[in-house]
């Protein structure tokens, strides 16, 4: 499947996008956040070939797409909305992109087009995400997007390590069509 965004296009992940992948994962700045073996190519691999997986599950739970610069057609990072293992009407949301995109609206992007897509076409009622507590660029993006944050909590050992906590967010449709509406993105 595919996606069109304004800036973007959302894609299916490939083989082939295992070193661009991966050389994205591995900027120590964006690694910061994440489990640091997410940065090593044996684990970038790993997750391409679940990516890849999920896109042929029958049914299909989870839309994990490559973020395409649809001018230049690089691939800017991943984006996704994942059921599996959440209550019906429910996904999360994950997002990540090349450090050197930040600050650009591209982020803002693509996660407006797949949260439409599983809002209008998943018919989803609730999207919820985890971030790394320390992570202002993320908590940043989640607000402006709509989320709602609740309170931190303890997370994964990687991050209690550090000192940070885990931040649970949530979005619902009304809250995204509000949201959307007021972006004057909802024609
Ligand atoms: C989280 C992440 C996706 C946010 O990316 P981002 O680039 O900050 O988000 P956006 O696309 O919304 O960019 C908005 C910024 O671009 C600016 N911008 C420039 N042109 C823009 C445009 N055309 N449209 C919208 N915003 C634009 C905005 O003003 C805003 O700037 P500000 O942050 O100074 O207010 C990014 O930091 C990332 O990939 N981090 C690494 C992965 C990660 O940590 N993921 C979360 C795991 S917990």
């Amino acid at each position: 499947m595919e996606l069109k965004g304004e800036r973007v296009l959302l894609r299916e992940f490939d083989p082939q996008d295992v070193g661009a992948l991966q050389v994205i994962h591995s900027d120590p700045r964006v690694l910061r956040y994440y489990d640091p073996d997410v940065g090593t190519l044996e684990r970038t691999r790993a997750l391409v070939a679940l990516f890849v997986e999920w896109a042929n599950d029958n049914p299909r739970q989870n839309f994990q797409l490559a973020i395409i610069d649809s001018k230049t057609n690089l691939l800017l990072g991943s984006c996704g909305v994942r059921t599996k293992d959440c209550p019906p009407g429910k996904a999360e949301f994950g997002i990540g992109i090349a450090q050197e995109r930040w600050g650009t609206g591209v982020a803002q992007d693509a996660a407006q087009t797949i949260l439409r897509f599983g809002f209008s076409e998943l018919g989803l009622k609730e999207v919820r995400a985890v971030t790394v507590s320390d992570n202002e660029a993320v908590t940043k993006f989640a607000r402006r997007m709509g989320f709602t944050a609740g309170p931190p909590r303890q997370g994964d050992a990687w991050m209690t390590q550090r000192g940070w906590s885990a931040v649970d967010w949530s979005l619902t449709r009304e809250i995204w069509e509000n949201t959307i509406s007021m972006d004057g993105i909802l024609e």
